[in-house]
């Protein structure tokens, strides 16, 4: 089956830190029915700004939870998010400290490193 790259659909992603101002940023990314988000931002670091930050393990099996993100305020997996031609703008977790661009810090307290660590 071939695909029909052709089309475009347009992405708008937050981009910065905390210690930056965020601040959206437009893509146009090949578009083929039933991509997913996650391959789009993919696309993008590929091809675009390789600076983008976005976090994922799994790819597409939706286990690892490492790519949540923000669409029209409700939160998805960016791997199992269908994109749909009318695009979509993506924002980190909001409740959850930024880490940089769609990346948000999700380990939880009990698991980081430095919980191990005597104080
Ligand atoms: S990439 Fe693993 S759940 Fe989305």
């Amino acid at each position: 089956m071939t695909q029909d790259l052709t089309t475009s659909v347009r992405i708008q992603v937050q981009r910065g830190t905390t210690s930056s101002e965020c601040k959206l940023t437009t893509f146009d990314v090949p578009y083929h029915s039933g991509m997913s988000l996650l391959d789009a931002l993919i696309w993008v670091r590929a091809n675009v700004d390789a600076s983008l930050a976005i976090r994922y393990s799994c790819t597409n099996a939706n286990t690892c939870k490492e790519c949540l993100v923000r669409v029209d305020d409700k939160t998805v997996y960016a791997c199992t998010y269908r994109l749909t031609e009318a695009g979509a703008t993506v924002y980190p977790l909001k409740n959850k400290p930024l880490v940089a661009d769609l990346v948000s810090d999700i380990i939880p307290p009990k698991e980081k490193l430095s919980h191990l660590l005597p104080d």
